[in-house]
């Protein structure tokens, strides 16, 4: 279901963007790749996720590549600094490093990939500096639970942190016994990773096997990973990043956009695939 949502700052996006994790791996891939991240800019997908891990930077040049025909204010491209960069000493050259990667001045916004050892005012700070320095308009955390953000929202222009991006996906439910709670309280809408289950071939066999979303699937005319995108789309707040390496495969992903779940169709979601009754630690790939 199509949404734009805003970010603290007021930018706004359309709550379907794509992913990058393992492009840029295989070098004869890459023609395809581009292909697939332009056709989905033509079809409105604008938002670009990557980081500086992905095929360390090589995934950020397929999107380099990738929007090279298209205007810098139609695009919203997200990359992300290792924890380990974090700070005073690397975080500079790290997002220099990832700009050129891309080819652009400027990210629309930068994430610390998940919690590390550098204090975390240190690496706000370098979030602040860069934003002065004019090379990030926004920024965000990444993998960062319900603690890390109430520690994070304390600090001073803590407040200005715009996105967690977070593991969600119909069969891993976790972050909605509390964490999108909070988030949505402070008006931080979620990015929501491997929102078809990229990476967990059991629970993707579970889903696909589940006559719930069979059905559901069927009554839609859809295919099981557009209704896990859709199930993600539906939600309040939160934006899905799905990876698609063809043309096709984003096709698809844009489709879902016209694809509204009814409430009973959710309930029977909600049976076949429970939120926990309990909190859980927040998962990571
Ligand atoms: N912040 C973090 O720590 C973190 C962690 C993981 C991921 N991420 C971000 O989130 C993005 C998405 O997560 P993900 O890539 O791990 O998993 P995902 O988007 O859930 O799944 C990607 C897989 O789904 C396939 N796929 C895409 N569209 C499809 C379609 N319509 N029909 C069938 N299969 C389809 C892709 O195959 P093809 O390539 O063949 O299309 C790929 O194998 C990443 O690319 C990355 O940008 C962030």
């Amino acid at each position: 279901m199509k949404q734009r949502l805003s970010f603290p700052n007021g930018r706004q996006v359309l709550n379907l963007g794509q992913g990058t994790w393992r492009m840029g791996e295989d070098d004869s891939n890459r023609m395809k790749e581009i292909e697939a991240l332009r056709t989905g800019i033509d079809n409105g997908l604008t938002l670009i996720d990557s980081a500086e891990m992905y095929a360390e930077g090589k995934a950020e040049s397929v999107a380099g590549e990738a929007i090279k025909p298209y205007k810098r204010d139609d695009l919203f491209l997200v990359s992300k600094v290792y924890p380990t960069n974090a700070g005073e000493e690397h975080m500079f050259e790290s997002c220099e490093n990832s700009l050129k990667r891309l080819g652009v001045n400027e990210l629309d916004m930068y994430l610390l990939h998940w919690p590390g050892h550098i204090p975390l005012q240190e690496t706000v700070d370098c979030f602040e500096e860069l934003k002065r320095q004019g090379k990030i308009r926004a920024w965000g955390v990444s993998n960062f639970d319900l603690e890390e953000m109430q520690e994070l929202l304390s600090l001073n222009n803590g407040e200005n942190c715009q996105t967690n991006q977070v593991l969600y996906h119909l069969a891993s439910r976790g972050i909605e016994v509390v964490l999108h709670d909070y988030l949505k309280a402070n008006n931080i809408p979620i990015m929501a990773y491997c929102p078809i289950i990229g990476q967990e071939p059991d629970l993707k066999e579970k889903v696909h096997n589940s006559p719930a979303v069979k059905q559901i699937a069927a009554q839609h005319n859809i295919s099981i990973v557009q209704l896990l995108l859709a199930f993600v789309m539906q939600q309040e707040q939160m934006i899905a990043i799905p990876k698609a390496g063809s043309k096709d495969h984003v096709i698809q992903n844009r489709d879902v956009l016209d694809i509204k779940l009814s409430n009973e169709e959710l309930a029977l979601l909600d049976e076949a695939f429970p939120v926990p009754d309990k909190r859980v630690p927040l998962r990571m790939q």
